[in-house]
């Protein structure tokens, strides 16, 4: 799609390219922020979108983590949801038929697991799937006691989930990594050394309250997955880090709120860029933010976003 501005004016090109994938603009909301999509069809046309990357989907239905999952933060939340889903089978069988009548456009699947053979399982599973136009691979969620993040945190765990799903897909995998790690980029390169079509970063950071007055932690899980606003630099870092080292296309994630973070984010090296708990702050943020593009584009004398992937160098 390109964006144009009055007759005149040049024509502002939001088009990018993710391993093959060529979406009409960069703005991909979250997993986890956007259910199966159905939910914000309420909202408005989600076809706006370059694409989205649905809920963290694991081999069987998950009920997830006690109540209360939420805390709110200074400029961010913290979620303890517990990965709940409807499991695989119900994803293809249900979400996917629904989300055909009303997305037009190839959706991002995001697959969780707990050992290996359930990611390649998930993975082979999704990858037959038409509407599916990339795989994400989630080693990096906090929220749940085995499996999860600790695929995420050793470059030889994330390296032996992305060769198991590479040899039973055909789409482009992504692996989505934690920022709970003190050396991101040796991951990364494990990943992409592994196989990896692409890397995901960044998904929550650890973090805790405590509820005062009752003198407990403020989630049941005690602790959670810090993100939002407050989040930002933390993911800028860490996507310039990676996209430095790696190269492989980066979907960077973290904290995003507005067209300009969007291009910030795309400066430190990232193709793509996701909206997490924005959506769940204000529900049309990210048609606002691929609508706010042109002109931000505009106003910093940029003509294709795609040329300014990575430029700072
Ligand atoms: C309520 C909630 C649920 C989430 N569930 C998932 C999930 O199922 N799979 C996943 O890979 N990331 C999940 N995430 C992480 C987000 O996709 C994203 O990586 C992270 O929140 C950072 O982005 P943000 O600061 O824009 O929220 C979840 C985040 C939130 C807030």
């Amino acid at each position: 799609m390109q964006s144009g501005t009055p007759a005149g004016r040049p024509l502002r090109d939001t088009r990018v390219v993710l391993s093959g994938l060529v979406l009409d603009n960069p703005v991909i909301p979250a997993s986890g922020t956007f259910g199966y999509g159905s939910e914000y069809r309420e909202f408005y046309d989600i076809n706006i979108l370059g694409s989205f990357s649905f809920k963290g989907t694991t081999r069987e239905p998950r009920f997830g983590n006690p109540t209360p999952r939420i805390a709110e933060c200074t400029e961010g939340m913290i979620n303890a949801v517990g990965l709940q889903n409807p499991g695989i089978d119900a994803v293809i069988a249900e979400e996917l038929p629904r989300l055909r009548t009303f997305f037009h456009k190839p959706v991002i699947a995001n697959i969780s697991g707990f050992s290996v053979e359930e990611y390649a399982y998930c993975c082979e599973r999704i990858d037959r799937e038409e509407q599916v136009g990339l795989i994400e691979v989630n080693v990096s969620c906090p929220n749940v006691r085995h499996g999860g993040m600790s695929f995420g945190t050793s470059p030889e765990a994330a390296a032996e989930v992305t060769r198991a799903v590479k040899a039973v897909t055909t789409k482009p995998v992504y692996i989505k990594l934690s920022p709970n790690v003190t050396d991101i980029v040796s991951i990364a390169r494990a990943c992409e050394e592994a196989g990896a079509d692409g890397i995901c970063l960044i998904n929550t950071l650890l973090g805790m309250r405590i509820d005062v007055r009752r003198r407990r932690p403020a989630v049941a899980n005690t602790m959670g997955g810090f993100s939002g606003a407050a989040v930002f630099p933390v993911a800028v870092r860490m996507v310039y880090e990676v996209a430095r080292a790696c190269s492989v296309p980066v979907m960077g994630c973290g904290g995003v709120r507005s067209a300009r973070d969007v291009i910030e984010m795309m400066m430190a090296g990232a193709t793509a860029v996701q909206v997490g708990a924005e959506n769940l702050r204000n529900p049309y943020a990210s048609k606002e933010i691929v609508e706010a593009l042109p002109a931000e584009m505009e106003r910093l004398g940029i003509e294709r976003l795609s040329d300014i992937v990575g430029i700072v160098g």
